[in-house]
């Protein structure tokens, strides 16, 4: 039987959360919602099974992957623990934080197969709250690695429509949870001798530096730019549309041809109307449901064959640092 790729998004009832346990405990790939954006999920404990992620998403095997696990004593599984009291306190001070839109770098446990971390010492771990993903990781039992359910460097997804559009072909199935209600990549941290933001999301920069009480600066890489060697995934390439991405400049003139505009709150009549399409993503300008429509409007815009979009930007600070981060590295055409 030939399968037409929309009928793989199946909304997530309680059949269908249980078919999706089957395929993971099968060694299986299943496109699963969480609060941030989709992930493409396989059991972390099975190295042929996380070997079908990389290969799904044309992701190298350096970039390791976050597993996903459904509270603190499931850590254990996948953790080296206990912890460093150093790194204990660090972690005490966030755990809260959780379930949410928060990975924490801590050692790995050694049961974990290398294809996972991508051989590194540690592994990134991530307690999600949207309630689907919740009562797949109870249901199945099982630790899930799983990272953003795009193509590799591609634009991640905000819905189980996205995943299909990208890897319908390449997944048993797509529990669709409904649009994620963050809508950017959880925020990554580093504990050790020194706490390290490694990706800037929803849980703010200054809402960690209150916590751990050390200025915000201290948790950022010495020169602004992502950490590259620590998290390969991290190259600034990454989250591009096809489509060339300008950042909005009211002194210049907008680009000859078809131009969408996405903008961060209501624009001018006059402005609107030199634009071929304009997404509006707040009422009010609220950074979080810009955060939120952000990689959709994206996503709309690239398939329409434009000849550029222009984007708004915002101060890199709260979620505007994490907004910042995803539109430079979707700008960036290296
Ligand atoms: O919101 C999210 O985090 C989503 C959902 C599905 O949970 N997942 C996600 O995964 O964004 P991914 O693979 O697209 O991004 C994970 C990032 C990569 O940049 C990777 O390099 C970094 O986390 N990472 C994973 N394990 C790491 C580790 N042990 N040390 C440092 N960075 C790590
Ligand atoms: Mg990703």
């Amino acid at each position: 039987m030939t399968v037409s790729p929309n009928m793989r998004s199946v909304a997530a009832t309680d059949r269908a959360i249980e078919a999706a346990c089957e395929f993971l405990a099968a060694g299986e790939l299943v496109g699963v919602p969480t609060e941030t954006v989709y992930g493409l999920a396989a059991n972390a404990l099975d190295e042929s099974a996380v070997r079908k992620i990389f290969a799904a998403k044309g992701r190298p095997d350096n970039n390791p992957l976050i597993v996903h696990l459904p509270d603190v004593a499931a850590m254990r599984q996948v953790v080296r623990w206990p912890l460093d009291p150093v790194v204990m306190d660090q972690f005490e001070a966030i755990a809260d934080l959780w379930p949410g839109p928060l990975t924490i770098v801590l050692p790995r446990s050694e049961r974990l197969p290398d294809a996972v971390t991508a051989g590194q010492a540690t592994v990134a771990v991530r307690i999600p709250s949207h309630p689907v993903m919740q009562q797949l990781l109870r249901r199945s039992g099982l630790p899930l690695a799983a990272p953003s359910a795009n193509r590799s460097k591609y634009v991640s997804p905000t819905t189980a429509q996205h995943v299909v559009d990208g890897l319908g072909d390449r997944v048993s199935m797509v529990l669709d949870g409904g649009a994620c209600t963050i809508g950017l990549e959880s925020t990554i941290v580093a504990l050790g001798e020194q706490p390290r933001l490694l990706r800037p999301g929803a849980i703010t920069a200054e809402t960690l530096a209150t916590r751990w009480n050390v200025p915000v600066e201290s948790l950022l890489p010495v020169d602004q730019r992502p950490v590259v060697l620590e998290a390969p995934g991290m190259m600034l390439q990454h989250y591009s549309p096809r489509t060339p991405l300008l950042f909005a400049d009211p002194s210049a003139s907008v680009p000859a041809g078809r131009v969408g505009r996405i903008a961060f709150a209501p624009l001018a009549p006059d402005e609107s109307k030199t634009f071929a399409i304009v997404r509006v993503l707040s009422d009010t300008g609220d950074l979080n449901r810009v955060g939120q429509h952000l990689f959709a409007a994206m996503r709309e815009l690239d398939a329409m064959g434009l000849d550029a979009i222009i984007t708004d930007t915002c101060a890199a600070e709260g979620v505007g640092r994490a907004i910042m981060d995803r539109l430079k590295r979707a700008a960036c055409r290296e």
